[in-house]
């Protein structure tokens, strides 16, 4: 399959990577051998955002929600994270890959910051695709940290409170910097954000597509990018057809 054209593609994709557990089920296998099927996925999918030249591709990868589930799968998906760490650094650093990390640090383990950090680090440079890795990360929890932030500005008398705007906040987000995602992907059917990205989702694409994430291939990526192509975005204005058809 050739990459689909450039000129209508996304800048940012964010992806809700779901359906590992209802991948292994369904094949009788155990909710770990999903998480490791699902890596290869992750594997696959920035290559082809990268081919694709999509700039930033944001992967949900840990909620701040996920902490709910039994000690043995958070233990796995950890383990997941590390391993892939390890084991692609150096490949995506020879792509060009910028990696950056978004959620909350603080509850970290300090193995698992070490090694981010260091991803962070060493491809600080690269200007190829930025690959956001979401990990324990949670919408609500992050704007909840960034008025933190603001409120303890305001309180020592740095900034006034009269002054805070929208860019303001989303400055003080830990997606600071970066565009808003202009398409969010949800694998394996469920039509639900579950608190990722919700600030800066505001007039992102919504696409949700039935196939388990360990199922989902660089045909299907491009077909979303298609699909993509074919959305007609406003962002509460007109569209250049409605336009036509007032003058
Ligand atoms: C997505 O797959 C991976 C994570 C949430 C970390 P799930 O583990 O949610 O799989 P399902 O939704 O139970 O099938
Ligand atoms: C969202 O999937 C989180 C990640 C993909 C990391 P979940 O499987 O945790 O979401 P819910 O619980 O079905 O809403
Ligand atoms: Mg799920």
């Amino acid at each position: 399959m050739t990459t689909p054209d450039r000129q209508s593609i996304p800048e940012h994709v964010a992806i809700i990577m779901d359906g590992n557990g209802r991948w292994a089920n369904e094949r009788g296998q155990s909710r770990t051998v999903g998480h490791r099927k699902g890596v290869e996925s992750v594997r696959t999918i920035v290559r082809a955002a990268a081919d694709a030249g999509v700039k930033y591709l944001t992967l949900f990868a840990f909620s701040s929600e996920n902490w709910r589930r039994p000690e043995a799968e958070i233990n796995d998906l950890f383990g997941l994270l590390k391993a892939f760490i390890r084991r692609d650094l150096a490949e995506l650093h020879g792509q060009n890959v910028r990696i950056r990390v978004i959620g909350d640090r603080v509850a970290l383990r300090s193995d698992i910051l070490q090694l981010l950090l260091e991803a962070e680090e060493t491809t600080k440079h690269n200007t190829a695709l930025t690959l956001v890795i979401a990990f324990n990360y949670g919408s609500r929890d992050e704007i909840a940290r960034a008025v933190a932030s603001l409120a303890r500005d305001v309180e020592i008398g740095l900034l006034k409170a009269s002054a805070i705007d929208s860019q303001m906040i989303a400055d003080r987000l830990d997606t600071a910097g970066m565009p808003d995602p202009d398409l969010i992907i949800r694998t394996s059917g469920e039509e639900r954000l579950s608190n990722f990205l919700l600030w800066q989702a505001a007039y992102a694409e919504l696409m949700f597509v039935p196939e388990y994430w360990p199922d989902f291939s660089r045909e299907l990526f491009f077909a979303a990018l298609e699909r993509y192509a074919m959305r007609s975005r406003r962002f509460g204005g007109l569209s250049a057809a409605a336009v036509a058809m007032r003058s």
